[in-house]
C-alpha cells in the first residue's frame, strides 16, 4: 500500500504529513551534514539547534513562562507515574490523586509503592464517564502535590479546565491532550506527556517543570530519575532520543505554521463535534461512553448494540481505510482518536461510514 489511510490509532498516532515529508527529505542528509539526524552525535554542533528548536518550539506553542524547564525524558509517561512519587512524595508521604480513568489508576498504583496517596475523587464506580468540577474537589492539607490526568485516553473523558489546588503543586499527565488547546502553564508545577500522540513519535517524554519543584528533589536521588540533574544537564545526562527530539522540532514548526494551539483547538472542537453529532443523532444505535460534559476532543469513545457489531464495525471500517478504531482491549467498544494531525476529511469519512453501517445493521 502506498496511499495513506486514515489512522485513528490512540498512539503512536498520525503525524502531520509535512513533518513526515521533511523527515523523508532529510533522511540521508540532515541539514546538509551528509548524515541522518539519527547518526549525528547528540553533543555535536549539528544536534544543538535541533534540541534548541524543539525546546523553544514547545515554549512558544505552550506559552511556557520563565521559571519552567522543558525536559526530554525516556521511559514513557509510565515512568513518570514512578518518577513523580520518587521525587516528590517521600517515604510514606501524602499526595492527592484524582482518578478519572485507567491511566490515573496506574499512576496511583505507583504512588502507593512509595507513600500514602489519598484518592480525593474517583469515578471508577460509574465506569469512568465524567470528571469532577473544580468545586467538587477538596484537597488535603498535607498533600505534597495533586495528581490528575487531563485526558483519559482509554475512556475518552477530559478536563475542560486547568485544575487549581489552592497552592498545592499540581502535577498533570497530559499525554493525550497536550498541545490540543491553550492551557495556563503557570497553574501547574509539573506537566508530563508521552510524545506519541500530539508531540511526536514514541520513545520520548516531555516534562515541563517549575524551578520550585526542582528544588524539592531529594538529595541522593538515582541520577537518571532525578529531574534536577536532568534539567541541569539540558536533557543530556545520557544519550537522549535524538530522532524523537528532531521530530518534535518539526511538529512544533508545523504547529506554528498552522496557527498554534489556538487554531488546533478550533479544529479539534469542530472535528469532535462531527463525531459526537453522529453518535447523538443515531437513535441510540451508537452510544457515547463519556458524559457529554466530559467528552474528550481527542478520543471519541462509543458503543454499538453488541460486541459482535462492534467487531464488525472496526473490521469493515479498516477494510475501507479507516484504521485503528477498535477500543482499548480493557474496555472494548469503539475509539476514534483524532489528535491535532488527524485530518477533518478522515472524520467526515468516519461519519459517512457510521451512517451507512447503522443503516445496514440498525
Ligand atoms: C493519558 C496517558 N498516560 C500515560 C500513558 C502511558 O504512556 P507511555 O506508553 O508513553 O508510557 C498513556 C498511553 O497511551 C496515556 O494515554
Amino acid at each position: 500500500m502506498t496511499e495513506r489511510i486514515f489512522n485513528f490509532s490512540a498512539g503512536p498516532a498520525t503525524l502531520p504529513v509535512p513533518v513526515l515529508e521533511k523527515a523523508k527529505e532529510e533522511m540521508l542528509s540532515f541539514n546538509g551534514t551528509g548524515m541522518s539526524v539519527m547518526e549525528v552525535s547528540h553533543r555535536s554542533k549539528h544536534f544543538a539547534p535541533v534540541i534548541e528548536g524543539a525546546t523553544e518550539g514547545l515554549r512558544e506553542a505552550m506559552n511556557i513562562p520563565d521559571g519552567y524547564q522543558i525536559l526530554f525524558l525516556q521511559g514513557g509517561a509510565t515512568l513518570q507515574f514512578s518518577m513523580v512519587p520518587m521525587n516528590f512524595l517521600g517515604d510514606g508521604g501524602k499526595a492527592d490523586y484524582i482518578v478519572t480513568g485507567a491511566w490515573g489508576v496506574k499512576a496511583l498504583k505507583e504512588a502507593k509503592r512509595r507513600g500514602d496517596p489519598n484518592v480525593i475523587f474517583s469515578t471508577e464506580d460509574e465506569g469512568f464517564r465524567s470528571v469532577p468540577s473544580q468545586h467538587d474537589l477538596r484537597f488535603s492539607d498535607d498533600a505534597k502535590y495533586v495528581h490528575y490526568t487531563s485526558n483519559e485516553t482509554i475512556e475518552g473523558v477530559e478536563f475542560k479546565y486547568d485544575l487549581e489546588a489552592g497552592g498545592i503543586p499540581v502535577v498533570c499527565d497530559a499525554s493525550s491532550n497536550i498541545l490540543s488547546r491553550p492551557i495556563d502553564v503557570s497553574k501547574y508545577s509539573l506537566i508530563y506527556a508521552g510524545a506519541q500522540k500530539n508531540i511526536g513519535p514514541s520513545g520520548v517524554t516531555l516534562a515541563v517543570i517549575c524551578d520550585e519543584m526542582l528544588e524539592k528533589v531529594p538529595e541522593n536521588q538515582y541520577t537518571l530519575l532525578d529531574y534536577k540533574v536532568i534539567a541541569a544537564k539540558g536533557s543530556m545526562l545520557n544519550t537522549p532520543n535524538t530522532w524523537g527530539i528532531y521530530l518534535i522540532d518539526l511538529v512544533c514548526k508545523w504547529l506554528k505554521d498552522h496557527g498554534g494551539v489556538e487554531e488546533m483547538e478550533k479544529r479539534n472542537v469542530a472535528k469532535a463535534q462531527f463525531l459526537y453529532d453522529a453518535i447523538d443523532s443515531s437513535d441510540g444505535f451508537y452510544k457515547g461512553h463519556a458524559d457529554p460534559s466530559a467528552r474528550s476532543l481527542m478520543n471519541v469513545t462509543f458503543n454499538l448494540p453488541n460486541e459482535d457489531l462492534e467487531k464488525r464495525f472496526a473490521d469493515e471500517a479498516a477494510a475501507v481505510g479507516l484504521d485503528g478504531l477498535k477500543g482499548h482491549r480493557s474496555v472494548g467498544g469503539i475509539r476514534a482518536s483524532i489528535y491535532n494531525a488527524f485530518p477533518v476529511e478522515g472524520v467526515r469519512a468516519l461519519v459517512d461510514f457510521m451512517g451507512d453501517f447503522a443503516e445496514r445493521n440498525g
